[in-house]
């Protein structure tokens, strides 16, 4: 089937269009059309069965701009760039890795700017127009703004997981101190990119449905729940290139994938692209080649969906962040981030510390003399260390440096009973791009059946659960089917009426936008209130009651399988 024919059903028949349309569009942006919004709304519900229902985490929601410092610490405004190359002649900007891609048929080249810029001397690749290119510089992704009219610098967020990052302190809290520990939250992230043409898998504006996992790193091998997931079978292309089918446990267990935290969540991942509707044979998992990996990562896999039209398409990112983002945010705004390890048992150690000698500290600093003693008795070991070493320490007091020398202190050294340490924890993060994922659904959801299009659409995922129609346009057939048409809406499903037109013509618009099942009330209705129930993927009718069928429908939206049902009505009395 040609490619254009998803594109066509998605726009004529109300799942997506380019925003901006009456104005001429803005490249990067889609409009999710009635079906397209609720299919990606259940998509996200089914997102959350998976993270906030069966992981136990809970779900926040954290503003999409963020002062300048936020993404100063995480490392965004220094690193968060792609390579641009423009046109000397006709002045068209490029991404410069992309279009070296294009234009060479290379594959995962480097997005070093040095690199491509030897690659455009070298391979002598000019501009489409013929002109010269000049130099490969780095553009930065953000979109930037000012917050307030004080004009204080601020970003759209280029990914949810910092506002989780930032409420960290808050979060261990809440969690009652103990790791490890999630948070997920679905939101709308920016991304100022060069030159979006790839509909959906491209977009400035996109939806990323996140989970940041803490955890102790020292118990980063073993994950709690693994036995679920350590037979899962994983296809792996590691760095090597490749291509490996070993259950979670092998992988771990052969040093492929670095510990079973990163192996849960891949097979995690897995099942929930399986159970939006991607299948598990066109699923696989490509870690990062070390410069493609951002600069956040440790260890980075993708899980990529084989598409008809793109090839392979990375939809979910899982990557190690280690204690990077909670590391950064500590150092640039001052505020601890950090956990407690309980030992297994408690242990003395001997130490050293400063004591401030307050008839030196009073006379001298006066009023800021208790706050100097203060700072002076947070100073980590290695101050006190450094202090015997030099005879010398420096502190900050609200702001300013004050030097301290022998006459303001002495060392000392204790006996202390420790019962913990603090640590940074590390980060564990599952990225998914809904938007992406939502393409490779309705790619992989879309057939043909006797020359007319099916959208194969799970159930669960289903913007419409149920078509209800009367055979004929006949009073009494109407009344009844619009009370099963009532009672299915109020099970807590959309479902459409339609009692225009042929029934074969009904029963082709429903399957064109994927509702999975739809009821039909004719004449034997009237004589023994039972309808006939037809199932989208195989035309299959069976008849059932008209009261049962709303209980029916919703325990097939809920996974229940077509044959289950048959079964279930082949041994009823
Ligand atoms: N949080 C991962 C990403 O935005 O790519």
């Amino acid at each position: 089937m040609p490619q254009d024919v998803l594109q066509d059903i998605l726009v004529r028949r109300g799942f997506l269009c380019p925003s901006y349309e009456v104005y001429g569009g803005v490249s990067g942006f889609y409009d999710y059309a009635p079906l397209g919004g609720m299919l990606k709304r259940n998509i996200e519900n089914l997102w959350r069965r998976f993270f906030v229902v069966e992981e136990g985490f809970f779900e926040v929601d954290t503003p999409t701009i963020a002062p300048e410092q936020v993404f100063v610490a995480s490392g965004h405004v220094e690193n968060f760039a792609d390579p641009v190359v423009s046109c000397r002649k006709c002045g068209t900007t490029y991404r410069a890795d992309h279009f070296l891609q294009e234009k060479l048929g290379a594959e995962n080249l480097s997005p070093e700017p040095e690199v491509l810029q030897r690659l455009i001397e070298e391979r002598g690749v000019r501009c489409n127009c013929g002109g010269e290119l000049g130099e490969v510089r780095r553009s930065s992704l953000m979109f930037s703004t000012t917050i307030g009219a004080g004009g204080r610098r601020g970003y759209l967020r280029p990914e949810t997981a910092q506002g989780m990052f930032v409420m960290f302190p808050r979060l261990y809290s809440f969690y009652r101190k103990k790791l490890p520990f999630g948070v997920v939250q679905i939101g709308r992230a920016y991304r100022n990119e060069i030159s979006p043409r790839q509909g959906l898998l491209r977009l400035r504006e996109f939806t990323q449905a996140e989970a940041e996992i803490f955890v102790d790193p020292e118990e980063k091998r073993v994950h709690p729940g693994f036995g679920r997931y350590a037979g899962e079978r994983l296809r792996l292309v590691p760095r090597s290139g490749e291509v490996l089918e070993l259950s979670a446990k092998e992988a771990v267990e052969r040093g492929i994938l670095p510990h079973e935290f990163l192996a849960y969540y891949m097979a995690h991942t897995r099942r929930f692209l399986m159970e939006v509707g991607i299948p598990g044979e066109r699923i696989r998992f490509r870690q990062h080649l070390k410069d493609e990996m951002a600069h956040y990562a440790e260890d980075c896999w993708d899980a990529e969906v084989l598409t008809k039209r793109y090839g392979w398409v990375e939809v979910v990112g899982i990557a190690d962040r280690t204690d990077y983002d909670l590391r950064a945010h500590e150092s640039l705004s001052g505020v601890e981030m950090r956990a407690f390890r309980q030992f297994r048992e408690a242990v003395t150690k001997r130490v050293m510390r400063l004591v401030p000698n307050m008839q030196v500290l009073g006379p001298e600093f006066r009023g800021l003399a208790p706050r100097i003693a203060e700072a002076v008795e947070k100073l980590p070991e290695e101050a006190a260390e450094e202090f015997e070493r030099t005879g010398r320490v420096e502190v900050d007091v609200e702001g300013e440096k004050v030097v301290l020398g022998e006459r303001h202190l002495r060392v000392e050294r204790v006996e202390l009973r420790q019962t913990g340490e603090k640590f940074t924890p590390h980060v564990i993060e599952p990225s998914f791009g809904i938007d992406r994922i939502l393409y490779a659904v309705l790619e992989c959801a879309l057939a043909e059946r006797e020359g007319k299009r099916v959208l194969r659409l799970r159930p669960q995922v289903a913007p419409v659960k149920a078509a209800v129609f009367p055979l004929v346009s006949r009073e009494e057939l109407e009344e009844v089917a619009l009370e099963v048409f009532r009672e299915i809406k109020s099970q807590g499903m959309p479902a459409v009426y339609d009692a225009s037109d042929s029934i074969g013509r009904r029963y082709a618009r429903v399957d064109e936008i994927g509702v999975p099942f739809a009821v039909t009330v004719d004449f034997e209705s009237l004589e023994n209130g039972t309808v006939t129930l037809r199932h989208r993927d195989t035309a299959e009718q069976v008849r059932v009651g008209a009261k049962e069928v709303p209980g029916l429908i919703r325990r097939l939206c809920e996974g229940m399988s077509w044959d289950e049902l048959r079964e279930k009505l082949a041994a009823a009395p």
